[in-house]
Parts: C-alpha cells; structure tokens; sequence
C-alpha cells in the first residue's frame, strides 16, 4: 500500500476562500487556436518547428486545438466547470501578420468575438498580450534583440486594446519574461533558438522595456487593472557545500529575481550581472522609470523546483541535477512547498499590498480519456492548499487559475505532453473533460 491513498477528488470547496477569491483556468493563443485560420500572419515558433530537431516531431501549431472554431465549446467547458475567470492570450501574428503596419480585421474579429463569448458565460477575461508567437518578420529585423520592439510591443498593445480594452476584467502585456528571455536566447529551447550571451541580455531588458511601454500605453488609454506575470522555480543547492549554495543563489538571481528587480527595485542582481554587464544594451540604467510602472496585480507562475549544482568551467557557474521527488510527465519535480514559498516571499520583499494571482499552476501527464487522473487531482489538490497556507500568512491571494484548460501544444515538446483538465483528441479533435475537470467541478460548486 502506498502511503498516501489515491485522491479521486479535492480536499478543498470554494467556501474556504474569500468570497471574492477567483478561479480560473488558462491557456495561451499559439497553443491552442490553429495558427493557420484567420489571416494570422507567420511567427517565430513556425521557423523554428520547421528546423529539423527543435521541437519533437516538427509540431507546429498551425491546427493545434482548433480553438479558432470550436471556442465556443471550450468555454462551455469552462463556464461548466464552475470557474469564475479565463486566462487567454491574444496573439501579435494574428492581430498583425506582419508584426508592424495593417491589422487583419478577421484577428481582431476573433478576440472581439472571444471576449464577448467569455463574458456571456459570467467568465471573468483575464488577457495576456503576449504569450510567445512573435510575428516572424519582426524575429527578420533582430526580434527581442532589437530595443525597437519595445515600440512595435506598444503599438500592438494599443491596437488589440483599442478592439477589447474595453471588456477585458485584467491584462498582462508578457508571459514569463524568463523564458522570452533566458530560455529561448541564452538555452535556446524556445524559439527563436538562439545560445548567445549578448543576445540574451539584450532580450532580457528589452522583454521589460516592452512590458513598460505597454502598462504606459493603456494607462493613458484608460484601461485598468494591469499587472504582470512571471514564472518561478524553487532552487534547491544540490548539496550542502557553500560551493553549491552559491551556485543555487545564482540560479534563483537568473530566474526569479531578475525581472522582479527590474520592475519592483530599478535594479538587477549583482550576482547576474557580473556576467551579463558586458553585453547589456547601450544606456539600459536609463530604462527603469518606464520599466517600473506602478502595476495593479502581481501574477505568479508555478511548476516545480530545480537541484543546482556548481560547475566552475562556465558561466553561469551552476549545473541543475535531477532531484528526489516524484515527477511529472516533464521530468519536472512535484514541490508545493515551492509555491508558498514564492508567494509568502515576493509579497514581503517585493510587491508589498499589491494583489497576487497564481497565473499558471499544472502539471503534464500521459493522460487518456476516462482514466481516473489521480496525480493531477494530488497535484492541484496540493498545490491548491499551499496558495491556501499563503493566504493564512497574510499574502494578498485573489485568485487561482489552472494550467490548462485544454491539452494542446506544449512547445517545443510538442503534443506529446498533456497538462489539460481535458482531454483532446488530436486526430478527431474530440474534448473530453478528464477526472481532474469534474473534482474541480465538484469542489467549485457554490452552495
Ligand atoms: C509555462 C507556459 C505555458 C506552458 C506551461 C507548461 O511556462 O507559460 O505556455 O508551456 O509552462
């Protein structure tokens, strides 16, 4: 017998929450719509699926989860499960083809429907403007290496705004500037593939500059509640070596405090920019006025943890090892303990009264339909109490969305991985809500 009986539903209702406390679910536009409906233009993440071994059997999203003409169904499903707020994205391809210039009116058309659709279903839109599918010809003129992108990002924000600002409950110009930046430049894993240390710390600033020209444009627009959203892993050292702290603090320098630096501090850590500072843009201590804009709302995005390890023949001198914990069909280790942490930690040394969102929490597994999905239902279930434990602390919780909605198009790993709360078929198209779905249903029930 295992220690822990098989959960089939969760140990948490809604009536332990405030009631203003809301749920939602997420998911993000190139990973589900169908990238070749509707007039959207080409992005990075095509070039870079249809360079041989970057992503796993070439997938690309251009039918995805066809959500461009079965949105209506997925809402249902959403509104059906009891959620309160839908967090999507809209993409800049699709709005604008050519990532500058005339705008495709069937793009804007279909946000507009969309927003529309989300709220004759009493969900609350939650939008994030930027979610990875760079238009590919601004990726031609340098993409997040060129400082001008930040002016492109701001005319985009204004021109998708101008369509559904007027509807939206909240919105976040970037997700995860980690992974605009580190991810995709420096360990080239997401598009545009690039392993290049002054590309990197180029994207890194210019991901913030974008972001704070984009709060500046709809605050003069006169659009509310606007935040940002940032991921976070836990850095474990390895092992008890000062050799392995240190190695651990620079990872936690990397990923989670250097873009909570930039906005919330005018600054970025020393630690990082001991080896970042050469290649840093032109005048970039310039920037953190427009950078650090007053935000409404903090959201944060939360998987796992990482065990680092030093390793003195590179920079950065650190080496992520595999870790102890049980895992999820990533590799990535299960560790609610690092959600409180993050939670209880960003509010008391960062964002103080402002209020907070968990944007993202989930995890993939080789899921078919009817199985009983027990470790997502322990998975979210735990997770769920850790954001709990953060509120008993004093963090200024207000709501907690899910990853995803749907299982669709996880990047680079293709459609392999399946992170949804339902099943889809990617032959037939069929969606089948999976266990998780209805223990969320049953806990979201109101009385
Ligand atoms: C996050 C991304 C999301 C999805 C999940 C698994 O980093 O925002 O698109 O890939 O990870």
């Amino acid at each position: 017998m295992s220690a822990h009986p098989p959960k089939s539903g969760m140990t948490f209702t809604r009536a332990d929450f405030p009631p203003d406390f809301l749920f939602a679910a997420a998911t993000s536009s190139y990973q589900i719509e169908g990238h070749a409906f509707g007039g959207a233009g080409k992005t990075h993440w095509d070039t870079f699926a249809q360079t041989p071994g970057n992503v796993v059997r070439a997938e690309t999203g251009d039918r995805a989860c066809d959500h461009y003409h079965r949105y209506d169904e997925d809402l249902d499903l959403a509104a059906a499960m009891g959620l309160d707020a839908y967090r999507f994205s809209t993409s800049w391809a699709r709005v604008l083809p050519q990532g500058r210039g005339a705008p495709n009116p069937e793009g804007l058309d279909f946000y507009d429907r969309l927003v529309d659709a989300m709220l004759e279903r009493d969900l609350k839109p939650m939008a994030t403007l930027y979610h990875w599918e760079l238009p590919a010809t601004l990726a031609d003129l340098g993409g997040w290496r060129n400082r001008d992108i930040a002016y492109w990002f701001a005319d985009f924000t204004q021109i998708i705004m101008s369509r559904i600002g007027d509807r939206v409950f909240s919105v976040a110009p970037i997700n995860e500037p980690w992974c605009v930046g580190w991810l995709s430049h420096f360990l080239g894993q997401h598009a545009p593939g690039l392993r290049d240390i002054r590309a990197t710390a180029h994207a890194m600033h210019h991901v913030l500059l974008a972001h704070g020209n984009a709060i500046a444009v709809m605050r003069e627009m006169g659009i509310g509640n606007l935040g940002a959203v940032f991921n976070f892993e836990y850095a474990h050292p390895a092992d008890n070596s000062p050799e392995a702290a240190k190695a651990a603090n620079l990872y936690d320098a990397c990923y989670n405090r250097f873009f909570l630096g930039g906005v919330f501090k005018g600054a970025y850590p020393a630690e990082l920019l001991d080896g970042l500072a050469p290649h840093m843009p032109q005048d970039w201590q310039g920037d953190f006025e427009v950078i650090g804009q007053p935000l409404d709302w903090v959201g944060v995005n939360y998987y796992t943890c990482a065990r680092i390890a030093p390793n003195q023949e590179a920079w950065p001198s650190l080496e992520p090892v595999p870790g102890p914990l049980p895992k999820t069909q990533m590799g990535w280790e299960i560790y609610p303990d690092g959600l409180h942490h993050f939670l209880t930690w960003m509010h008391r040394d960062y964002t103080k009264d402002l209020p907070i969102y968990v944007t993202e929490s989930g995890m993939a597994n080789d899921d078919r339909p009817h199985l009983p999905d027990t470790a997502r239902i322990e998975y979210l279930d735990t997770h769920v109490a850790a954001a709990k434990r953060a509120l008993e602390d004093g963090v200024p919780l207000k709501g907690y969305t899910f990853w995803s909605l749907l299982d669709n198009y996880e990047w680079a790993l293709g459609y392999e991985k399946r992170f949804g709360l339902v099943h889809v078929d990617f032959e037939t198209l069929q969606r089948t809500p999976k266990a998780s779905y209805y223990a969320l249903a049953k806990a979201l029930e109101r009385a």
